[in-house]
């Protein structure tokens, strides 16, 4: 299936359909409710038992009333045997299509058998009887002769207790309850086309989303190769760009200590710049081994007991260079109560913390803030506890990491999207801020991995607090 066809109607096949409805049975058609109201009706108004048969001679309904001579004939072994075998010839009498049959027992009563049709087909049998045809008067002599122990006397006194009915009565009987059947039919027949189009349409739908389904799985699998082979390509990459960067770096580092012989300040001044350059581009090139690694899973978090004030400070003091340079505060706000230690990577909490503060002293003008802060709090969802469940499980306590700017803040609608890797809300090329786009993206990775979560709020008047969450206790593991 094209998409084109996609977005047309599903094609349903009508000749499919048509040629289904040769198989239709009289079942389908009607509702049987409906079928034994007719039924009962005619029942009480003639007082003639009636059933309605399908094709393969399943009985659909009846409303019938034993006669009181019949019920004295099967009470008699010969009466007995004589019913089952008339009961037989009735049942293999099938009318053909408008014709109707007349059958008379050995009793004197008389069946009439009328086809049940629609489009031209039997679709089953209406049998009205027994009844006693109006012009009958004695007992037949049949009836003495096919059940002999029968009392001559008994069945004088019953035969007559059986409803009688004139031949032409029937006919406009059987022709008003086949009138009104044949009402029944088309109705049924129109709902149960309409059923099999509407499941014809659904079925249609239904599979043109498997194929949609398929081709999907289809693409996040090639994706997901894709993203396995990028990732390597980086890693190895990374690598490679990583040994001779070091020994730049090295070397700039040894010919500015003026180990290769003196140097005039403006050679000096050229290596600097090849030295800072060479820290930015190994900076750069770190991240993206850290990102490959935690994208691959190989990155492996070295939990121990770990106090995060200690951590805070010396993310606050290595920064005090640049942050001097750029006249923006960085300060730690002691916390008010002991924080505890709690389950983590020291190394990679300090990278989080030192990403997040450099992100806030970059993106906040001159004469700004930073502060970084550290509390306990609980994880409870706030949307949650309306309804109790947060209420009912002890809110686990999580340790609240906060670094906070008066900054140019980060607008509701990209606070997702910047934690994706390569993600920077300007991407111009004219842009005032430097970087890459990796920070967030290491932070919010190293974050989960440690079970933990990283969310963006407003800092009032205007910047930006980020807020890192760390369990402290570890979860059971599942
Ligand atoms: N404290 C902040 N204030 C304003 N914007 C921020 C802040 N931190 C991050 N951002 C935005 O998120 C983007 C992604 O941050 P990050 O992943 O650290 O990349 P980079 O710092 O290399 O640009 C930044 O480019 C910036 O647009
Ligand atoms: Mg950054």
């Amino acid at each position: 299936m094209t998409g084109s066809t996609a977005a047309t109607h599903p094609e349903v096949d009508l000749d499919a359909l048509t040629l289904n409805t040769g198989a239709i049975r009289l079942e389908d058609l009607i509702d049987r409710s409906m079928l034994q109201d007719v039924i009962r009706s005619v029942f009480s108004l003639f007082g003639i038992s009636v059933r309605v048969f399908a094709a393969d001679g399943t009985l659909l309904s009846d409303q019938a009333e034993q006669q009181p001579l019949c019920r004295v004939l099967n009470q008699l072994p010969d009466g007995r045997a004589a019913c089952a075998t008339h009961v037989n010839t009735i049942k293999r009498l099938a009318p053909e299509a408008e014709q109707s049959v007349e059958h008379d027992c050995f009793s004197g009563a008389r069946y009439h058998v009328a086809p049940i049709t629609y489009d031209g087909r039997v679709l089953g049998r209406i049998i009205l009887g027994p009844y006693l045809p109006a012009e009958l008067r004695e007992v037949p002599p049949g009836l003495l002769v096919a059940v002999p122990t029968l009392d001559p006397a008994k069945a004088r006194e019953l035969l007559p207790r059986m409803p009688r009915a004139r031949s032409d009565t029937v006919q406009h009987v059987i022709a008003h309850v086949r009138s009104v059947l044949d009402l029944i039919l088309f109705s049924g027949h129109k709902a149960l086309l309409t059923s099999q189009m509407h499941l014809a349409s659904v079925r249609e739908s239904y599979r043109e989303l498997q194929d949609k389904n398929a081709r999907l799985q289809d693409a996040y699998d090639r994706l997901q190769e894709l993203d396995r082979l990028k990732s390597n390509f980086i890693a190895t990459v990374s690598h490679e760009l990583r040994t001779p960067l070091t020994s730049i770096i090295g070397y700039s580092e040894m010919l500015c200590e003026g180990i290769a012989g003196e140097l005039t300040s403006e050679q000096t001044e050229f290596l600097l710049t090849i030295r800072e350059k060479g820290d930015q581009l190994l900076a750069l090139i770190m991240s993206l081994l850290d990102l490959s690694k935690l994208e691959s899973g190989s990155l492996t978090i070295q939990r121990e007991n770990a106090d995060v004030v200690p951590i805070l400070e010396d993310v606050v003091s290595s920064l005090l260079p640049t942050s001097r340079k750029k006249s923006v505060n960085v300060s730690f706000v002691p916390p008010s109560s002991p924080v505890p230690r709690i389950p983590v990577d020291p190394g990679k909490i300090r990278q989080v913390v030192l990403n997040l503060a450099e992100n806030a002293v970059k993106f906040t003008p001159a004469d700004g803030r930073v502060t970084l802060s550290v509390s306990v709090a609980s994880d409870a969802d706030p949307d949650e506890d309306g309804f109790g469940f947060a209420l009912l499980a002890a809110a686990a306590s999580v340790v609240e990491i906060r670094v906070a700017d008066t900054g140019i803040g980060i607008s509701a609608d990209q606070r997702e999207k910047v934690f994706d890797a390569f993600y920077q809300i300007d991407s111009s090329s004219t842009r005032e801020y430097g970087g890459t786009g990796l920070g967030l993206a290491i932070v919010k990775r190293l974050v989960d991995a440690h079970g933990g979560s990283v969310r963006i709020e407003d800092n009032t008047p205007h910047g930006t607090v980020f807020v890192v969450s760390l369990p402290i206790s570890l979860s059971p593991a599942p």
